[in-house]
């Protein structure tokens, strides 16, 4: 039996930055997605999830390229990208758990892509580059499932390290490990809600994006993606943008600032001035992203008022999911239960906390 985990990841800071070609600042955590998977003679694929009723079940010789529209996809892109990508794909019965949960921006989709990609490869008797499984894994995720991500996901997943956090240049897929000191904790909490519209606002926000670069190139040629934008520039442009777009743009550029400004506090240890950088992404994500939602806004709004806390806001793709938020590590426990109660009180709803403290990434425990 084939044996494979993979974490989620938690965003740290650098919140749709990554499809702008920016900075993104993940680590994974502690929570996972578990493959086993079987050997088969034949040459079909099933795959059972102990989330989800409904099992699938694939004949590698004639993968569907229709949307079944349900955790389905990201196994059948899976299949078919690692085909394409040359690997000898060999039957298999597949069986998902998880203790990650699902839907909550901390990136279960690409934890799940992972997983099965790997135990497919050692299935395969198989190996590939880090960096074209998490590509390939992004290409499954745009073709056959139908949302156009950026790549941090897949990397936090795979290549992150215990204790770190992981800076990830998005342009040239450099990435440096930043320590991050005992002396922080990095809690995570789950607003409970997910709203529909984060698929479709997704595509929107990232087209609103090229929008803004191909009317910047009409002046500033030599851009390639808003990485290459800075506020002075855009400032100076702000006339040619319609207003949406360039609140949108605004957004990433400082974001992609504050993100390399959150790579010297970490490595500083300077928890202070990071807390201060993520309170400060949180309201761009807010006004000039929106990507928010009232229930966010609550949590972090809750959050910031906790002893102890250096900073809170939203992570991941938005409306609905998680906050993420840097505290003492002496105070972390006192903060979670306070956060958890105030919350419940103000919405009604009980939400889920999770331990945010940087793991490994993802392993082949058995082959
Ligand atoms: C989702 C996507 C990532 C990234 C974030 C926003 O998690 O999968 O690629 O764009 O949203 O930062």
């Amino acid at each position: 039996v084939i044996e494979v985990r993979a974490p989620g990841r938690v965003n740290l800071i650098g919140e749709h930055t990554d499809y702008n070609d920016g900075f993104v600042m993940p680590a994974a955590i502690g929570y996972y997605t578990h493959v086993r998977a079987r050997r088969r003679d034949d040459r079909i694929v099933t795959v059972r999830s102990d989330r989800f009723p409904e099992p699938a079940a694939f004949q590698l010789d004639r993968l569907p390229r229709t949307r079944r529209g349900d955790w389905a996809d990201y196994a059948r892109g899976i299949l078919i990208e690692l085909a394409a990508g040359g690997i000898a794909l060999r039957g298999a019965d597949v069986l998902v758990t998880a203790t990650l949960p699902l839907g909550a921006g901390l990136s279960s989709s690409a934890s799940f892509e992972i997983a099965l990609a790997l135990a497919m490869l050692a299935a395969a008797e198989a190996s590939m580059e880090s960096t074209e499984i998490a590509r390939l894994a992004q290409c499954a995720e745009h073709e056959h499932v139908g949302i156009r991500s950026g790549i941090m996901d897949q990397f936090a997943v795979l290549r992150s390290h215990a204790h770190h956090a992981m800076l990830l240049d998005t342009r040239t897929l450099e990435v440096e490990l930043v320590p991050v000191p005992e002396r922080a904790a990095i809690v995570v909490a789950n607003t409970m809600v997910k709203h529909a519209l984060a698929a479709s606002e997704y595509n929107a926000r990232r087209a609103e994006c090229e929008a803004g670069v191909r009317i910047l190139q009409q002046t500033l040629p030599r851009i390639r993606a808003l990485r290459d934008v800075t506020l002075e520039m855009l400032e100076q442009h702000e006339a040619d943008l319609p207003a949406v777009v360039y609140r949108r743009c605004r957004h990433v550029v400082t974001e992609d600032a504050r993100a390399g400004e959150a790579a010297n506090a970490l490595r500083a240890g300077n928890l202070a001035a990071l807390g201060s950088l993520l309170n400060a992404s949180h309201e761009s994500l807010k006004n000039d992203y929106e990507v928010s939602c009232p229930e966010l806004d609550r949590m972090v709004e809750i959050a910031r008022t906790i002893e102890g806390v250096y900073g809170a806001r939203m992570t991941g793709g938005g409306f609905g999911g998680c906050t993420v938020n840097l505290v003492a590590a002496d105070r972390a426990a006192a903060f979670a239960r306070r956060l958890a109660r105030a919350y419940r009180t103000q919405t009604g709803t009980m939400p889920e906390i999770y331990d945010g403290t940087p793991v490994d990434g993802a392993q082949v425990l058995h082959a």
